[in-house]
């Protein structure tokens, strides 16, 4: 059983993260600005008041946890560039100031990052609207933020190039920096097999300093 403290648990990955969590016997402090969104109630679960822009808030949330794992988003594309790093430097920060004592970090990260088969990144294809952009390139600079860090024990986990709420199948594919495509050149990956996928992670650590990606 591990302590998850969850930043992000009322939003559409971060839900499905928290009720994977909770399934399968974890202990879990969902870390929210707003507790009357947290509507689960599930013994081993607890819902905590917390800013992750806020170092001092993720410090306090992290203390005596095994894992902090973030599943924040911006909304729109603007909302993401004032979030998505500003959020990653918050938690390096809030992590490093616990010293050895501090818990791993897992983020939910972007797939613009991602190579494609033809050898460019998601973000190089043409016609992407602009507030995309803006959400693929946020998240692309909190990797290269996290890529400097050396200190405190961080993964990435990027989705498919598409994820939406759908069924849990438990099954999943992962690579490192490639997109993961299916026999038809899709790229995709169900919200709960994500969250699946986060689990196995949090259970087994096979990425920490790196980003890996999950599709189905
Ligand atoms: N294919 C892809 O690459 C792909 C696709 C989808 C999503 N994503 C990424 O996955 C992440 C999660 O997406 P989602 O669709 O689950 O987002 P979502 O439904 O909008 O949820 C976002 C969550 O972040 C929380 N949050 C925002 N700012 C916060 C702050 N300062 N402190 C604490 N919590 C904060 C929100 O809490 P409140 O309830 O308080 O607002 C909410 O729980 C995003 O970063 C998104 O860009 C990537």
């Amino acid at each position: 059983m591990a302590k998850i403290a969850l930043f992000g648990a009322s939003g559409t990955i971060g839900s499905r993260v928290l009720r994977e969590a909770l399934n399968r016997g974890h202990q879990v402090t969902a870390v929210v600005r707003d507790p009357r969104k947290i509507t689960e109630q599930h013994p081993n679960l607890t819902v905590m008041t917390g800013d992750v822009l806020e170092s001092a808030s993720v410090a306090s949330a992290a203390k005596n946890q095994d894992v902090v794992v973030s599943a924040v988003g911006g909304g729109d594309g603007p909302g993401h560039q004032a979030t998505i790093r500003p959020a990653a430097e918050a938690l390096v920060e809030g992590l490093r100031s616990l010293g050895a004592d501090a818990p791993r970090l897992i983020a939910v990260n972007g797939a613009g990052s991602l190579r494609t088969p033809d050898g460019t990144q998601v973000w190089d294809a043409e016609g992407l609207p602009e507030f995309v952009l803006q959400i693929m390139r946020a998240h692309g600079d909190a990797l290269d933020f996290y890529r400097t860090v050396g200190d405190v024990r961080w993964t990435c986990l990027s989705p498919a190039a598409q994820i939406e709420p759908g069924e849990r199948t438990g099954t999943y594919r992962t690579a490192l920096d490639n997109l993961v495509v299916d026999a038809d050149g899709k790229s995709w990956i169900s919200a709960e097999d994500y969250a699946v996928a986060l689990v196995d992670e949090i259970e087994d650590p096979k990425h920490v300093g790196e980003r890996f990606t999950v599709g189905g």
